[in-house]
């Protein structure tokens, strides 16, 4: 199937770091598009730049702190400078970081709402512009918990919850230029992030097969590559032409089906 997404440029918030933003980067690099990661400075990182960049891919990085909405609104204008307008926005970014109801300051919640949301609004309207001349799209990673709950973590749950609202808002505000606007919610996913956290429970392998469990799908976690084969077909301005204001749950039916399954 052609999703008609070749030479379009795409950027990506966290495109890269082995996680599902690296399985985004290179889907969308699959389908002929050209891709600008916007991603903190890591080892891993420079790597995966240095790996596509031999390969001969057309992908480049800006190394910024997304939490810096000065830093967002600079890289969408090194963006256009560097590659001209961009045809979508992946708000990929975003940490599971536990700030409680119970524990946390106020601060440490504004600054989870900095890290997992506010850069969302600034790219969007920074990247504005070009989204109309390409009537381009937004796609939204959120989370489970924004519909679910889990427990501790109010920063996260706030921002995804919101990424949600915004995802229909921005859907609205949108029509006129053609401009959709969509969200996937990942529940259960392996990347590294997860496996750190796995790793500093008590016992992990124990852990994960009591998640896994509850997965009804198969019984097993959802891959990287999987949520990225719903992010190319959301970006699809062919194939997903008439979708918009959408949440698509890629998470092997984990929020929707009867837990007496389980
Ligand atoms: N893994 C899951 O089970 C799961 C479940 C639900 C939702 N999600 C969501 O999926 C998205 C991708 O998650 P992932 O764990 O695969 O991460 P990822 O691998 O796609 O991203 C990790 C990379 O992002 C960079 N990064 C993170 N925050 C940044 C910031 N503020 N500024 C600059 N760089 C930043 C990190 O340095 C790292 O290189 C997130 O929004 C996450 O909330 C994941």
């Amino acid at each position: 199937m052609d999703l008609s997404l070749a030479d379009n440029l795409i950027v990506i918030t966290a495109g890269a770091g082995g996680g599902i933003g690296e399985a985004i980067t290179r889907a969308c690099l699959a389908e002929g598009a050209r891709v600008v990661i916007l991603n903190r400075k890591a080892p891993e990182v420079t790597a995966l730049l240095d790996e596509l960049k031999s390969s001969g891919a057309p992908a480049d990085l800006i190394e910024l702190e997304l939490g810096d909405p000065d830093a967002c609104t600079q890289a969408i204008e090194t963006v256009q400078a560097r590659h001209g307008d961009l045809f979508a926005l992946v708000n990929n970014a975003g940490v599971n970081d536990g700030v409680s109801l119970a524990g946390g300051t106020l601060e440490q919640f504004q600054q989870s709402l900095r890290i997992n949301l506010l850069h969302t609004f600034v790219l969007a309207q920074a990247a504005l512009p070009a989204l109309k001349r390409t009537r381009g799209t937004i796609l939204n990673i959120a989370s489970k918990v924004a519909l679910t709950g889990q427990g501790g973590t109010s920063g996260y749950a706030a921002a995804k919850g919101a990424m949600l609202a915004l995802t229909r808002e921005w859907a609205v505000d949108l029509l006129p230029f053609g401009i959709r606007v969509n969200a996937i919610l990942p529940a259960e996913v392996m990347t590294p992030a997860y496996q750190a956290w796995l790793a500093r429970l008590e016992d992990p392998a124990a852990r994960l097969a009591q998640i896994e469990q509850k997965i009804p799908l198969g019984h097993r976690m959802t891959t990287p590559a999987e949520i990225a084969a719903g992010v190319v077909f959301l970006l699809s301005p062919t194939q997903s032409a008439h979708t918009t204001g959408q949440y698509i749950h890629i998470d092997g039916g984990y929020v929707h089906l009867d837990r007496a399954l389980l």
